[in-house]
């Protein structure tokens, strides 16, 4: 399907749709929070990207409530953090998220990485166990969909063995310099949508020949390149911004499509702007 704005939709594999372009909510915390958040709404945003680990569910449920639009007109997606894996304390930890939030039911709720620290024994278990509380969250109809974030083919494997619910989302690190082809090609074989946190990666990506050579010749911003890449894999982008100005350019990546030729020029770039989190190690220094 031609996406034309920020409202249309790619499915997931149990039919619930989600908005193609979302609005991240990490490190909003360290601004004036609530009117980062109002700023985004009024910019058009619907579809917010928040964790318990960010500090934002609050300020987000606030600022949701105060633009008098109707919950059901937002799409919200939240995340247990590492230490609240497990069957009990997921179920606590969403009640907690809920809470915060001041909305009685979540779009989607994601584990927010597949092990609770790196090198954990035990993280198969773990996981399974942590999968079947948000089975039955989405069976209870407390959440419309469920999945995970920044899991490597081996972790999906793991629950995909035992789930009777199967993943529908594949949150990761994902921009060009970094697109992780092996995540990318496992979830699509299997139906699971992948979204791209840091999908205009680090000022170091921004400046980089190539994507600023394409935002030339395309006359955009290069984060505006970041982000239509993303769009045309087929990934949804949660870019974050401070600025009214760079919420505007996140929204407007509709009035131009990458050629073929310079997707496959994307795709083979040198990495670059790699974040140095990765589940399976304590974080990289770069
Ligand atoms: P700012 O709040 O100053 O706009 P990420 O790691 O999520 O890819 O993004 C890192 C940073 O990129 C954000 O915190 C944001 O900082 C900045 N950013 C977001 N959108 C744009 C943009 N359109 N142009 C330049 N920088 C951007």
């Amino acid at each position: 399907m031609e996406l034309t704005n920020i409202y249309d939709t790619f499915t997931l594999n149990n039919g619930v749709k989600v908005p193609c372009v979302a609005f991240g909510t990490y490190k909003a915390a360290e601004g004036d929070n609530v009117e980062i958040l109002r700023q985004a709404v009024a910019c058009g945003y619907r579809y917010f990207d928040t964790a318990s680990f960010y500090g934002t569910e609050t300020f987000l449920g606030q600022a949701v409530k105060e633009s008098g639009i109707p919950r059901e007109e937002f799409f919200i997606t939240s995340k247990m953090w590492k230490d609240e894996m497990g069957y009990e304390a997921t179920k606590e930890a969403f009640a907690k998220s809920l809470e915060r939030l001041g909305m009685d039911y979540l779009d989607l709720y994601l584990i927010h990485w597949p092990q609770p620290s790196p090198g954990c024994e035990d993280w198969k278990t773990v996981d399974a166990e942590t999968w079947r509380a948000l089975e039955e969250l989405y069976e209870e109809g407390k959440v419309r969909a469920i999945g995970l974030s920044n899991f490597l083919p081996h972790h999906i494997e793991n629950l995909m063995k035992n789930c009777h619910v199967r993943p529908m989302v594949d949150q990761i690190e994902f921009h060009p310099g970094h697109t992780q082809e092996t995540v990318l090609s496992y979830c699509r074989e299997h139906d699971i949508l992948v979204q791209a946190w840091s999908p205009v990666g680090r000022g170091r990506v921004l400046a980089d020949e190539l994507i600023t050579e394409l935002a030339a010749k395309y006359g955009v911003s290069p984060a505006q390149v970041c982000l239509r890449y993303a769009l045309q894999r087929g990934v949804v982008p949660l870019p974050k911004s401070s600025s009214e100005e760079r919420m505007r350019q996140n929204r407007d990546l509709f009035s131009f499509e990458i050629s073929g030729e310079d997707m496959y020029r994307i795709g083979a770039m040198p990495p670059v702007g790699w974040s140095g989190e990765h589940p399976e190690r304590e974080r990289v220094r770069l």
